[in-house]
């Protein structure tokens, strides 16, 4: 059996930077970022201590990396804090008084205004320096975990960084996930407090945050303290016993009585506990779509170089720039792009409540036009729906502040690429494609923008420290432009350190399969120019008549096609193959789902990639299902395919109708 992944991408389309945008960039040439990325390789610790003078610390490092496979530690002997790092640090500087958050509500006003709110760094250190405060009066201490529960207001910002200031390493869960996922999420990682908020809002509807949080509570006997957070403007002058001013906890076989406060009580001033390096600053369960969820543990130091220094290079940052993160704060690219990442650079994030397509399907391009934001970075998953809805959208908004774009997430089909490229930057930006893991922390791959050409659908070439290869089964690097697996060769800065409570599960998921190196779990190709091509999971990856091929590229042939808003491509076992292709295809509004669309689409996969992937059957779905943060759960897919009921977790799922609907399908 062929033991190569098939990599059958022909995309040979390049952009290259505008003079004016590689100007001002902060790396202007593909030798400058050659020269950097040889530093960062060659010599890694001096290069990460160089970059570490940039953030403050209470004790200065003398150690880069302490490597004892598959342990790392950086920055031995330092001792420093996040929030000090990101906050107090811009004091006296005019950075203290520019707005670090611009913040957008969901709902409009009566007026037809919607929410906004800034807080400059001056504000938003003086919330973190009180809900600190009060964490400390409600007995959390160094090293306690404390769980967040909340959507996407300011007040989640405050939350992370009033746990970063004492010491308390946070665990963020998604306010889209059920009382249950919260409860297995609690009790995994032992928290003591968990700060929440009484309701937030998504497209239209209220959504009953402390509910699910007091729900889940009562299953969580770690747990000590609610912290509830008021959204809503008429709950503002009730007091905790609105909230029910205890919850009872089983602890053996008796009840116990718990506390809940609300956030906005207001101590003293008090100063942030500096840590050591390696401290945990937060645990992070991934979205992956099979098994039980993995605490990822990220700690201090390393993590936040990683953050500071991606952000600063890929987002090219400006003391001007409003820079927009489309992300949830309850996932890693909210963690380091929203929260660590921009507050460390002194940037300014602009934050928004709700849906992209609320109460319109412009509800984007009106928040990036109303507020002028100059950097979009966002998903494929989301810039595939925009395709879907249409250019009209866009259309009605000056969109001319942007200049710069970026996509994060999964491989970005170059259909969606130079949509995306034309008509929201106006084929005037240049777009960072950007690999990464939440185990990964940062960026670990990217196209650098003012350095280097975009290839549309390349994550482009490794980050700073970062050491990508594409090796086989052996560890045996392959020839360029061969599928392999793709794995980091060297420890880097923001790694995860270990999965939480469960060391062994971190060195078998990620440092067994291939000896003495970290598995990504990803299969890609490196191209004649060194850029990487992320194909998909590993997982993800078929093996149809002895052809390894990327569900990616698959699926990425068929949005190609004018009918396609959205594929997604499974294998189904079958005797003669091995596996047989299978592909549910959304179609764009005005497509027919009948047998000459099928035809032609089975035909157009044939002559995109060839006939040996041609799929064996088709169907057509109103809607693909999806874990909340957009990732098309592939395994429902499979099941669906093969006819055999779902016996896997399907909690992380969006919305459980598309499966119903999907099970009446035809091929
Ligand atoms: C995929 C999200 C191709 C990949 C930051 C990875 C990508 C997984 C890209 C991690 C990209 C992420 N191109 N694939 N630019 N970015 N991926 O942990 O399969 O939610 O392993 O982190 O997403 O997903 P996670």
């Amino acid at each position: 059996m062929a033991n190569n992944i098939t990599s059958v991408s022909k995309e040979s389309r390049r952009f290259t930077p505008s003079d004016e945008f590689r100007k001002q960039a902060r790396i202007k040439s593909r030798e400058e970022y050659e020269a950097l990325y040889q530093r960062s390789i060659n010599d890694p610790a001096a290069f990460w201590l160089d970059e570490a003078r940039e953030i403050p610390w209470s004790k200065e490092p003398k150690k880069g990396l302490d490597w004892k496979e598959p342990h790392a530690k950086w920055y031995e002997g330092g001792e420093l804090n996040a929030s000090v790092a990101c906050l107090d640090r811009w004091k006296g500087t005019p950075t203290w008084h520019k707005a670090a958050i611009v913040w957008e509500g969901e709902p409009f006003y009566q007026t037809g205004e919607p929410e906004v709110q800034t807080l400059t760094y001056a504000q938003l250190h003086a919330k973190v320096v009180k809900l600190a405060a009060k964490l400390r009066r409600l007995g959390i201490a160094q090293g306690d975990r404390v769980a967040i529960y909340m959507g996407m207001v300011p007040e989640v910002v405050v939350a992370m960084l009033a746990c970063a200031r004492i010491g308390a390493p946070h665990t963020v869960v998604f306010g889209g996930f059920a009382a249950d996922a919260l409860r297995d999420r609690i009790n995994d990682c032992g928290a003591k407090a968990l700060i929440t908020q009484d309701i937030g809002y998504r497209r239209g509807n209220e959504v009953k945050l402390f509910d699910a949080a007091h729900a889940a509570a009562a299953q969580c006997p770690s747990l000590r303290t609610i912290l509830v957070h008021t959204r809503k403007l008429e709950n503002l002058h009730l007091d905790d016993d609105a909230f029910a001013t205890k919850f009872a906890v089983t602890e053996g076989s008796q009840e116990v009585e718990r506390m809940i406060a609300r956030t906005d009580l207001v101590p003293k001033d008090e100063a942030a506990t500096p840590v050591d390096a390696e401290h945990p600053l937060f645990v992070l369960y991934t979205s992956g779509s099979t098994g039980k969820p993995k605490g990822v543990l990220h700690t201090t130091a390393g993590y936040l170089m990683g953050a500071y220094v991606s952000t600063k290079y890929v987002f090219d940052l400006r003391d001007d720039d409003l820079y927009f993160c489309t992300a949830d704060v309850g996932w890693v690219t909210g963690h380091s792009y929203i929260v660590y990442g921009p507050l460390s650079n002194g940037a300014t994030a602009l934050m928004f409540e709700g849906a992209p397509n609320w109460p319109q399907p412009d509800r984007l391009w009106d928040i990036i036009d109303r507020h002028n934001a100059t950097i979009l970075y966002t998903a494929p998953t989301a810039i595939r729906a925009f395709i879907r809805t249409g250019e009209e959208w866009p259309a009605k908004h000056d969109l001319s502040s942007l200049r710069l774009l970026g996509t994060v997430g999964e491989p970005i089909n170059p259909e969606a690429w130079l949509w995306y490229h034309r008509v929201i930057g106006g084929g005037r930006c240049p777009i960072v494609d950007t690999w990464w893991q939440t185990e990964t922390g940062s960026i670990a791959i990217t196209t650098l923008p003012g350095a280097v050409d975009a290839k549309p659908g390349s994550a482009g070439l490794p980050f700073f420290g970062i050491v990508p290869k594409v090796v086989d089964q052996e560890g045996k690097e392959v020839a360029r432009n061969a599928g392999g697996k793709l794995i980091l060769a060297n420890p880097w800065p923001s790694m995860l350190r270990t999965v939480w409570g469960d060391d062994a599960r971190y060195a078998a998921q990620y440092w067994s399969d291939v000896p003495h190196v970290y598995t990504t779990g990803d299969g890609a190709r490196q191209d004649e120019d060194g850029y990487f091509w992320v194909v998909g999971r590993i997982d993800d990856v078929l093996n149809v008549a002895g052809h390894r091929i990327g569900t990616a590229e698959i699926e990425s042939a068929l949005v190609s096609h004018p009918f396609v808003a959205e594929a997604a491509a499974v294998g189904r076992p079958d005797e003669l193959k091995g596996q047989a292709l299978v592909v549910f295809v959304t179609l764009k509004t005005g497509a027919a789902a009948t047998d000459e669309t099928r035809a032609k689409l089975l035909e157009h996969v044939a002559k995109e990639i060839g006939k040996f992937a041609r799929p064996d059957g088709l169907r057509f779905a109103a809607a693909l299902p999806k874990t909340r943060s957009g990732k098309i759960m592939r395994r429902l897919l499979k099941d669906l395919a093969a006819g055999v009921e779902s016996k896997g977790d399907t909690s992380t799922l969006e919305d459980l109708n598309v499966l119903a609907q999907l099970r009446g399908a035809e091929e």
